[in-house]
């Protein structure tokens, strides 16, 4: 009798583990950097005719096959992970069938790079959740720019496609992708030290080693499905998530760096108590991205704020700053933003701000 629940129980175990083994977790999706490529004899031109062709990846409309060094006018073409890259046409697609765990928060990040001057966007899903990520906004001067996106996992198979909806007189105007990655989100909790989840940031969306750009979240992100747990942005413009193996970061290993002014704000509402005092405590600096000048980052917890000045030499370093109020409302929203707009001093056409880091809200008592 006990052996056989033994053996009931190595099955069970056996088959978890199977199935977790099965679902994805973190890193490039297979053939994620597109560096296994179409034969010969499924390409016309640069042009990939066959659906299958791309392995690991279904394609479908006017797909081209990229290599890194290849001309397009004047324009040399250069893929941000290994050689190779697609570039999405009018109306053109690619998709990918990933085994994920039910009911878990995944982000996605990839890459794109604008190859035409037109307003291209990207819509990027995971039936039944899409985001439409515009591109007009180039952050990075080396024109490639990596994107992330969240969603819940309604089933043990999630269908990722990236759609150009765009439709252009030339058909080989359209974005270039490159690095498609996936991360498992574990959804950060309030803890008795901090009211605000993820307030030091360090749980996101992947990082690419090879990129020193570091990822973009898009705005019109909303709470429940966001790539940077517990946060939104509901600005114009992305917020830059960064990491320490490429900038300097006031605390931990990740943080945020406010790149376009008041267009680029990131915010969470917490549970307050009206009446209670608290204190929102925070690191305001620099990545080390050559970002230098005076700047402010403004701090708001409902109606009171805080400007904080910070004067950069783009070479790293922070201050840390504290906002005291008396909540008003039950729910009480925390946001920042950069009261200025900064370029890096290197480029002069990457857009820069200072970095946000170690966010904290505590409720105090009276003294
Ligand atoms: C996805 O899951 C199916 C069925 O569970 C399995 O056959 C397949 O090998 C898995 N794919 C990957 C890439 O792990
Ligand atoms: C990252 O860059 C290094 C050095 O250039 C290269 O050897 C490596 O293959 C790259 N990794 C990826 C994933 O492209
Ligand atoms: C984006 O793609 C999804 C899935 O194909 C589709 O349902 C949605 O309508 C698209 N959104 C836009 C704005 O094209």
């Amino acid at each position: 009798m006990r052996m056989v629940n033994l053996i009931l129980l190595s099955v069970l175990l056996l088959s978890s583990t199977c199935h977790f083994v099965s679902a994805f977790t973190d890193g490039l999706l297979p053939n994620g950097d597109f560096e296994l490529g179409p034969k010969r004899s499924d390409m016309k031109g640069t042009e990939v005719i066959n659906r299958h062709a791309i392995p690991k990846w279904e394609i479908s409309g006017f797909v081209e096959y990229i290599k890194s060094g290849q001309k397009q006018g004047d324009m040399l073409l250069v893929v941000p992970e290994g050689a190779f890259a697609v570039r999405l046409g009018n109306e053109a697609s690619i998709k990918q069938r990933v085994n994920v765990t039910k009911g878990m928060n995944y982000a996605i990040t990839f890459c794109a790079a604008r190859t035409c001057a037109q307003e291209e966007q990207l819509n990027i899903s995971v039936s039944p959740e899409w985001g439409v990520l515009p591109m007009q906004t180039l952050y990075s001067s080396s024109g490639w720019d990596c994107y992330a996106w969240g969603f819940v996992a309604l089933s043990s198979i999630a269908e990722l496609v990236i759609h150009n909806p765009g439709v252009e007189e030339d058909p080989a105007c359209g974005p270039l992708i490159d690095s498609v990655a996936m991360r498992v989100l574990v959804p950060p909790k309030r803890t008795s030290m901090n009211l605000l989840k993820n307030g030091n940031f360090e749980e996101g969306p992947f990082i690419f080693r090879n990129t020193t750009w570091g990822t973009l979240i898009p705005p019109n992100i909303e709470d429940a499905h966001s790539p940077l747990p517990g946060w939104m942005v509901e600005s114009l413009k992305a917020v830059k998530y960064l990491d320490s193996n490429h900038f300097s970061v006031p605390s931990g290993k990740r943080a945020v760096e406010l790149v376009a002014g008041k267009e680029s704000a990131i915010a969470q509402v917490v549970r307050t108590t009206p009446g209670r005092r608290y204190a929102l405590t925070f690191a305001v600096g620099d990545a080390n991205d050559a970002c230098a000048g005076s700047m402010v980052v403004e701090a708001f917890a409902g109606k009171d704020t805080l400007k904080v000045p910070y004067a950069s030499k783009g070479k790293g370093g922070f201050k840390r700053a504290v906002l005291r109020f008396v909540a008003t409302q039950t729910r009480t929203r925390i946001m920042f933003y950069s009261t200025f707009y900064s370029m890096r001093s290197d480029d002069f056409s990457s857009l820069c701000g200072p970095v946000i880091d170690d966010v904290r809200l505590l409720s105090i008592r009276r003294p």
